[in-house]
């Protein structure tokens, strides 16, 4: 008998999912459950070399309810309504196919046991609900076997978090807001493959935070329901923008995405402080790095670099590989690293831009460079807790068994 359960097949799938950063930004809702967007976004997918989510999901007869393990602590799925729209979505087109096909096994009625962790930590302030749903809907759509393309999943990630349906592919990521009340063209698509731009780098500023922020979910609420400027952004600046940024993307047109980026940036902060009460995400540090941005672009006399922040303080700079070593050598002077934080820690150098990266801020090559860390001098050491040196990414990934997060009798290992 035991012989026979080991041998019997295991109905599980493992997966990875990127964390995308918007370039145009998505803020505001027209329906809250379907997590209808108000306007189009698009964003860049980042490695999942550098920061992604795994999760594995079990099918099985006797497992008696869905449970979900996040970071290794249970989380009570029948008190999320997103979870289990997500979950509920997935098994019905699962349900479909069944009822096509009179042997397939009948996955949709049996528990499910979700486990998934984030390679990097939560408390560093980074957005993890679009990598976690994106990973969760892939995983439930490998588990199942859905004939679904990632574009057509995108449109369940999305009923989990607004920003997760663009995790659901890799490199450069258009979510359309569509105009169906039942949200069936309001999905992700790919505007061009990771390979279409190889050159693209980013760097991921952490930010030391103290303060407790507004939530994405209630944030955009409140300005969605108070904000002036935010009704001209969605009638008049974002079709626009959506336009202009597919283009330079498609061109490789670096100034242009760069100046589009930090303006949208810029426009969604506006229309959170327009918010009332306002809204603010950004802190001194934020500020500061957005100063020393347009510093460094005047200093080499072209847009090299742009910043964009979501919901939180940390910066997300994009910059082409060739001028990653000044705009490293420049942030690593001018942001002294925690004290008793090793130079590898505080900045990795995973693409070897240094010999070694203790020195990342030692000799600046470019003298304008240098003039300006020395006239900007150096902020509080810790301001910036950590650099992660990134590059443009791929979309979900099917992980073998051997990477599995569950143990044989679908705990978390
Ligand atoms: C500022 O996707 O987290 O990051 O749909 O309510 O889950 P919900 O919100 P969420 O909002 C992300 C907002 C943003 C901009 C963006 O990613 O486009």
């Amino acid at each position: 008998h035991q012989a026979a359960a080991d041998e019997a097949p295991l109905h599980e799938a493992t997966v990875s999912a990127p964390v995308n950063i918007a370039v145009i930004k998505y803020w505001g809702k027209r329906d809250s459950k379907l997590i209808l967007p108000t306007n189009s976004s698009l964003s860049v997918t980042l490695s999942q070399d550098h920061l992604r989510t795994r999760t594995t999901v079990r099918a099985a007869a006797e497992f008696s309810s869905d449970r979900l393990w996040l970071n290794g602590v249970e989380e009570d799925v029948a008190a999320s309504a997103r979870l289990c729209n997500v979950i509920a979505t997935a098994r019905q087109l699962r349900a479909a196919m069944e009822q096509a096909d009179s042997t397939a096994p009948r996955l949709s009625t049996w528990g499910l046991h979700v486990c998934s962790e984030n390679n990097f930590p939560t408390a560093a302030g980074l957005a993890s609900s679009a990598s976690g749903y994106a990973a969760l809907v892939s995983a439930l759509g490998a588990l199942f076997e859905l004939p679904q393309s990632a574009t057509e999943l995108s449109r369940v990630a999305r009923v989990g978090s607004g920003s997760a349906c663009r995790s659901m592919l890799g490199g450069f990521v258009a979510w359309q807001a569509g105009t169906m009340d039942d949200g069936s063209d309001s999905l992700a698509e790919q505007v061009a493959a990771r390979a279409h731009w190889p050159q693209l780098q980013a760097l991921v500023l952490v930010v030391s935070d103290r303060k407790k922020t507004v939530s994405s979910t209630a944030g955009m609420q409140t300005t969605v329901s108070t904000s002036p400027l935010f009704a001209e952004r969605v009638r008049s600046v974002v079709p626009h923008r959506m336009a202009a940024m597919r283009a330079a993307i498609v061109a490789r047109d670096f100034a242009t995405f760069a100046t589009l980026a930090m303006q949208d940036s810029n426009q969604f902060h506006a229309v959170c402080q327009d918010t009332f009460p306002p809204i603010a995400y950004m802190n001194d540090t934020s500020h500061a790095i957005t100063s020393l941005v347009h510093a460094f672009n005047a200093a080499v006399g072209r847009v090299a670099a742009a910043y964009t922040y979501d919901a939180g303080p940390n910066a997300v700079l994009f910059v082409l590989r060739d001028d990653m070593r000044a705009l490293v050598q420049l942030l690593t002077r001018c942001f002294p690293r925690p004290a008793a934080m090793s130079a590898d820690a505080f900045y990795a150098d995973p693409f070897a831009v240094f010999a070694s990266p203790d020195l990342a801020g030692r000799d600046i090559d470019d003298p304008a460079v240098t003039a300006l860390a020395d006239s900007v001098g150096s902020f509080a050491a810790g301001s910036v807790r950590r650099i992660i040196h990134t590059e443009v990414g791929d979309g979900p990934r099917v992980l073998p068994s051997s990477e599995s997060l569950l143990n044989h009798a679908g705990m978390p290992k």
